[in-house]
C-alpha cells in the first residue's frame, strides 16, 4: 500500500450504507480505478460524469475484478456534471447514431474514445509503413490553384468581402481547398523515388451518404520508375496490409484483379436489377461496387483499366487495348465499395499535351507539362480514404462515426 493521488472522471457511482464505490477513469485507457470511500465523504455534487481528484492509499484489491483499489482519504469534485442535463446516462449503451448528436461530448463515451484511439494508432501505422519502406513525407498544400480531379467539387477560398474579380482577390487567381495532393506529389516524383502525403482533403460533394464527407483524410503515395499496374498494386497491397487487413491481403493473390470490362460483363450477366446503367463506358456506382465485391467472395477487389474518358487527364492511356482504356485502378472492399483509387500517370509529353488540349487545360497545366519535358519517368500512385479504411476494418456503418469532427453538406458544427 502507498499514498496515491488521482484525477479523472467518474464512470460509475454506487453509494452504499457504509461506503461509496466509484470508478474513476483518467482517460489514459478504458480501465477505471475503483475508489472506496466512507459514506460520510459523499458529496451531493459527486456523480456520473463529474471530474474528481482523489487522494488516498492504493491497496491490493480483495476482488479478482481489479488488481488494486484506492481507499480515499479525500475527494474533491473539480467539475460537477448535472445528471439530468448530461446526455449520456450511467450503465446505458448509447448507439453511435445517438452520441453523434453531441459532437462536443461524444469522446467521453467508451465507444467513441476507443474509436479515436484506434484512429490514432492507425495514423501512426501509416506513417511507420511509409517511413520503413523508403518513402519521403511531403506536406502538400491545403490551398491550391489546381483541381486535380477535374470533377468540379472544389471549395473556393477567399478572405471575407472579396469581390472574386481576380484583381481584388487575395492570390490574384482563384484558389481552392485541395481535393488531392497528387499533382504536388508528382512534382516531387521528379526528384525522389517514393513520396507520400497524409492530410485533410476537401470535396464539395452534395452527398448525405454513409461514405462521403466534405473534409476527409487521404493517404497518397507516388512511385517513380513504375511501368505496370502489377508493380503499382504490389506496393499498394503491402501499404494497406498495415493492420487488420493483412489476412485479406493474402486472398488478393487468388481473386484479383479484374478488369473494368470483366466487371461490366459480370454486372450484365447477373440477375440483379440495378438503378444505374451497366453499359461499357458507364461509371461504376456504389451498388455495382458492392455487387462486385460480393460476387468475388466478399474480399477486396482491384478493378483495372477503366474507360479512358471516365478518368482524369493524368491517367495513362492504354494505347494498345482494343477498347479505349486508361491504366487506372480502384480498390473495392466489403461494406464500403471504393476504398482507394490510383493509376499510372501519363508520362509521355505528346499524349499528355493533347489530352490537356482536349480539356482546354494546356495553359493552366503548363508547369505539369514541364514535369514531362525535363527528365520524365514512368510513375504511378494511389490515394486511400482514411475514414473509409477505418470504416472497413472496424465495420462502422457511417463514415461520420470514424472522424472526430465530421463535415458534410448542411453540417459544420463546432
Ligand atoms: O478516387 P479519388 O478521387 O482519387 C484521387 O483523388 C487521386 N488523385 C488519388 C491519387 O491517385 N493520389 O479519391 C481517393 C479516395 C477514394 O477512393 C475514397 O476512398 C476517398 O478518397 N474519398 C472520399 N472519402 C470520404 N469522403 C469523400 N467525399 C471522398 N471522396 C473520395
Ligand atoms: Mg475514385
Amino acid at each position: 500500500p502507498f499514498g496515491c493521488h488521482c484525477q479523472g472522471w467518474v464512470r460509475s457511482f454506487r453509494p452504499q450504507k457504509q461506503n461509496l464505490f466509484l470508478h474513476v477513469n483518467d482517460g489514459s485507457s478504458l480501465k477505471s480505478l475503483q475508489v472506496i470511500a466512507p459514506a460520510a465523504m459523499n458529496d451531493p455534487l459527486l456523480g456520473f460524469g463529474c471530474a474528481v481528484e482523489v487522494r488516498g492509499i492504493l491497496k491490493k484489491s480483495p476482488h479478482s475484478k481489479q488488481p488494486v483499489e484506492l481507499e480515499a482519504e479525500q475527494i474533491w469534485v473539480i467539475g460537477e456534471c448535472n445528471p439530468v442535463d448530461f446526455p449520456f446516462k450511467i450503465k446505458e449503451r448509447h448507439s453511435l447514431e445517438y452520441i453523434r448528436q453531441f459532437l462536443h461530448l461524444r469522446c467521453r463515451t467508451n465507444a467513441f474514445s476507443s474509436l479515436l484511439r484506434i484512429r490514432s494508432e492507425a495514423t501512426a501505422a501509416v506513417h511507420s509503413y511509409f517511413k520503413n519502406n523508403g518513402f519521403l513525407l511531403v506536406h502538400t498544400p491545403t490551398i491550391t490553384s489546381n483541381d486535380c480531379e477535374g470533377a468540379g467539387e472544389l471549395f473556393q477560398v477567399e478572405p471575407p468581402g472579396t469581390t472574386f474579380a481576380n484583381e481584388g482577390s487575395f492570390f490574384s487567381v482563384p484558389v481552392y481547398l485541395t481535393v488531392s495532393g497528387q499533382l504536388h506529389l508528382e512534382v516531387m516524383s521528379g526528384a525522389f523515388p517514393r513520396v507520400y502525403t497524409f492530410g485533410p482533403t476537401f470535396r464539395a460533394e452534395n452527398s448525405q451518404s454513409r461514405r462521403h464527407l466534405a473534409e476527409f483524410f487521404m493517404v497518397e503515395a507516388e512511385i517513380s520508375f513504375t511501368e505496370s499496374i502489377e508493380d503499382l498494386t504490389k506496393v499498394w497491397k503491402s501499404a494497406f496490409a498495415l493492420t487488420l487487413l493483412i489476412s485479406w491481403m493474402e486472398l488478393f493473390h487468388v481473386r484479383c484483379p479484374i478488369t473494368y470490362t470483366e466487371a461490366i460483363d459480370i454486372l450484365k450477366r447477373s440477375s440483379e436489377t440495378f438503378t444505374f446503367p451497366t453499359d461499357w463506358g458507364c461509371d461504376l456506382m456504389t451498388e455495382h461496387e458492392k455487387f462486385l465485391v460480393k460476387h468475388c467472395g466478399n474480399i477486396p477487389v482491384f478493378v483495372t483499366d477503366y474507360p479512358h474518358d471516365l478518368k482524369p487527364f493524368y491517367a495513362r492511356d492504354n494505347q494498345d487495348h482494343p477498347k479505349h482504356t486508361a491504366a487506372a485502378v480502384d480498390l473495392l472492399v466489403p461494406g464500403v465499395g471504393e476504398l482507394s483509387g490510383g493509376s499510372l500517370r501519363e508520362e509521355r509529353l505528346d499524349l499528355l499535351r493533347s489530352r490537356l488540349g482536349e480539356c482546354g487545360l494546356e495553359d493552366t497545366y503548363s508547369w505539369y507539362l514541364d514535369l514531362r519535358r525535363f527528365g520524365s519517368v514512368p510513375h504511378g500512385g494511389f490515394g486511400l480514404g482514411f475514414e473509409r479504411y477505418l470504416q472497413c476494418i472496424l465495420g462502422v456503418d457511417n463514415i461520420k462515426d470514424v472522424i472526430p469532427f465530421p463535415r458534410f453538406s448542411h453540417s459544420c458544427l463546432l
